[in-house]
């Protein structure tokens, strides 16, 4: 089947079998593989998109669902060649080690710091709570959040 999707502000269509994940789909048939399939069962989220603007595990959702449908992913969270100030963040924090679960964080955090641009550490915890990492002990992960949501803010010192 044929299933029309807009990406990153692009309109696509991709020729998918019935039931296909829309995760298999954007890496596989349309060339975002930024998003990472670690378990493909909802369990790790490393493979978090948005859709519709809400952030959702891409290997949980049909290609044919999202039909029709506007879809971010961590490509099309950069502004052309520079990189967004979350994805900065988690360089400059040092926060990416085998990076499997980091376009999923970023996504994750990404929309976080929009709802929330001060977070708590508790705020930051619950909000990335469905996002596992298992290189980096997660402590560098909050120095991300918390430097990109003082980036976005543009705290200074
Ligand atoms: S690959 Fe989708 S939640 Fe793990
Ligand atoms: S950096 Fe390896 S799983 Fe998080």
């Amino acid at each position: 089947m044929r299933v029309a999707l807009r990406v990153n502000g692009r309109d696509v269509h991709a020729d998918c079998w019935e039931g296909e994940s829309l995760l298999f789909a954007l890496r596989e048939r349309l060339g975002y593989p930024g998003s990472k399939n670690a378990c493909e069962q909802g369990e790790c989220g490393s493979c978090t998109v948005y859709l519709d603007g809400i952030p959702v595990c891409a290997c949980l959702v049909a290609a044919g669902q999202a039909a029709g449908r506007s879809i971010v992913t961590v490509e099309g969270l950069a502004r052309g060649a520079e990189l967004h100030p979350v994805q900065q963040a988690f360089i400059t924090a040092g926060a990416v080690q085998c990076g499997f679960c980091t376009p999923g964080l970023i996504v994750a955090a990404h929309d976080l710091l929009a709802r929330v641009p001060d977070p708590t550490d508790l705020q930051i915890r619950e909000a990335l709570a469905g996002n596992l990492c298992r290189c980096t002990g997660y402590e560098k992960i909050l120095d991300a959040v918390r430097l990109a949501g003082g980036l976005q803010r543009g705290d200074h010192g």
